[in-house]
């Protein structure tokens, strides 16, 4: 009997660790339990990926409204199931009215909070064009039956669960929120919200209900756009009918490279995700990891300085790629990687000050997030993240329309050398431009195998640490055989080459980690947790295995 007893523990142990929803056929791991389900729910239906992703972004601006929107923008990158693989960019652009120096004053010092909490902070928004523009080329089901489950949590409420509480209840977001007369009415309240209660989002639904009515360009040139503009003139922002009407998505290629026989799909600007994760990850390949363990002062260290490197790149390239000549093919070559990895030392750490980027001769010619993973029964899949930058965006909801306006314009480089809301800081690649796009962090990505078939999907929100999660969460797979869970679970650290300091989660690295760390020169700061991944591994058979961060609580469901 205890024989027996402890044969169910090891493989309810075993089952646990390895994912936390297992299928044959389609899964979705996303933030909310509310929107997996609903995700499910449309791939058992016959929808494909991309109904499905259509449906939980929509679902999670109403369960998840701290990050889930229809007031941002967000990044797909999508796989078909004959192999092709492709990118839509719903970022949100800077307005036309905007102009380079309008977060500083007139002695050119930046004004606090303007690029962070007021309507100018707003971009002009993309999601409800992008989640549009992916149903008309690659979705299957009526687009109104993709919304309908939105709509109804909105109209009738939706349980509210234990993250919404924390962060709803907390006085930072409370203060946020009771700045905005609209914001007020519905997140606001003298008690405290209380887990499971109902939160009721009429205005929100109404909107959900026109734009499931008269499609997606009904919030760029129908009513909904009215409501924006009026709310516009009520704060003080400058978001236009003409900026409205002129936003466009942008479907891109990928950014592709390999990683130890692995081929990554990630996003190419205006998100710096995927050129950063292949300079990171072509750097690391110049490695024999076998070596290492994930735990010990050598590996932490080399990654670390891998990371520095990357990031100064970024601060110094990256931008808008329909604005500025970005040197990409370089930037993710194994040489360019070589030559960044050549000034590594393996016994000190490099100060971030003396880091500049890599030279490339650029050719002068032109110029609180959310992520979810979907496969299908077809074999498609997607990876999406989208956000509305801070937590709660702007903290402004448009009148009558009942949505969060985002707070990306933080995301540009404001001042050259002035660090935005994650302490990045940026260059004249990343200066705001009306019609700009602000360079993101956001990566989505999709990993095929050796053989060329679907192996991961998988991001992660988290602001600057959303490249260095992704990398660790392929690394843990990859190089040191965890287990999709473990890779996921296990403790993360993150460096960002300027402030040059490993910043890393409570518990991760043990006192004589740090002691050995120390001696290589690192300063280390233990900081809140680092992102939360969504993910979905496939194995050989195609099994799907499902896994969603403990860290704020998501939820992934399989069939
Ligand atoms: O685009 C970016 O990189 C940021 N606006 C993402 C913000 C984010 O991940 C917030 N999440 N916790």
């Amino acid at each position: 009997m205890k024989k027996f007893l402890s044969i169910i523990l090891i493989t309810f142990s075993y089952s646990f660790e390895v994912a936390n929803a297992v299928g044959e056929y389609g899964a979705v791991a996303s933030s909310k339990k509310q929107s997996s389900e609903i995700g499910v729910q449309i791939l058992k239906n016959g929808g494909n990926a991309i109904d499905a992703a259509v449906a939980v972004a929509f679902s999670l601006a109403v369960t998840h409204p701290s990050a889930g929107n229809i007031g941002g923008g967000g990044f797909m990158v999508i796989r078909l199931a004959n192999g092709e693989v492709t990118t839509i960019d719903f970022r949100e652009k800077a307005p036309l009215s905007s102009f380079k120096d309008m977060f500083l004053d007139s002695t050119g010092t930046v004004i606090p909070g303007k690029s962070r909490y007021s309507a100018q902070a707003a971009g002009v928004p993309g999601t409800v064009y992008g989640l549009g523009y992916a149903h008309e080329k690659y979705g299957t089901l009526p687009w109104d039956i993709l919304l309908y489950p939105a709509i109804q949590l909105a109209k009738y409420g939706f349980d509210l669960d234990y993250h919404n509480v924390r962060i709803l209840n907390s006085e930072r977001y409370k203060t946020l929120l009771s700045h905005d007369k609209e914001s007020m009415k519905i997140f606001v309240k003298d008690s405290p919200f209380k887990i499971n209660e109902k939160l009721i989002q009429k205005d929100l639904s109404n909107t959900l209900s026109r734009i499931a009515k008269y499609g997606y360009l009904e919030f760029y040139q129908g009513l909904t756009a009215d409501y924006i503009v009026d709310c516009m003139k009520r704060t003080g922002g400058i978001i236009s009918h003409e900026d409205l009407i002129s936003y466009k998505v942008v479907e891109r290629n990928p950014i592709e490279f390999d990683y130890r026989g692995y081929t990554i799909y990630s996003m190419p600007p205006p998100s710096s995700g995927g050129i950063t994760l292949a300079n990171i990850l072509n750097q690391l390949e110049l490695i024999d990891l076998a070596e290492y363990s994930p735990r010990s002062s050598e590996y932490i260290h080399l990654l670390v300085e891998i990371e520095k490197r990357a990031y100064a790149d970024r601060a110094e390239y990256l931008g808008d790629m329909d604005f500025v000549n970005i040197p990409l093919d370089e930037m993710i070559s194994d040489e360019y990687a070589y030559d960044r990895y050549s000034t590594i030392s393996h016994r000190r750490a490099t100060c971030s000050k003396k880091i500049n980027h890599g030279i490339i001769n650029v050719m002068e010619e032109s110029e609180e997030t959310t992520h979810f993973s979907i496969v299908d029964k077809y074999g498609n899949s997607v990876s999406l993240t989208t956000t509305i930058n801070g937590w709660f965006g702007n903290g402004i909801t448009v009148d009558q329309a009942g949505f969060l306006l985002n707070n990306e314009m933080d995301d540009f480089s404001i001042k050259p050398g002035y660090p935005n809301m994650y302490g990045l800081i940026g260059n004249e690649a990343n200066s705001i431009v009306p019609e700009k796009r602000m360079l993101s962090s956001m990566t989505p990505t999709i990993v095929e195998n050796q053989d060329g078939d679907l192996f991961l999907v998988l991001g992660s929100p988290g602001g600057s640490t959303i490249i260095t999660t992704v990398a660790q969460i392929l690394i843990n797979l990859i190089d040191f055989n965890m287990s999709l869970k473990e890779s996921v679970e296990s403790k993360r650290f993150h460096h960002q080459w300027l402030p040059d300091v490993i910043q890393t989660e409570k518990y991760s690295f043990n006192p004589d980690l740090v002691k050995s760390l120390n001696k290589y020169g690192h300063d280390i700061k233990i900081r809140s947790s680092i992102g939360e991944a969504n993910c979905i591994m496939l194995d050989t058979l195609g099994i799907k295995y499902a896994c969603s961060d403990s860290r704020r609580g998501g939820a992934s469901v399989a069939y």
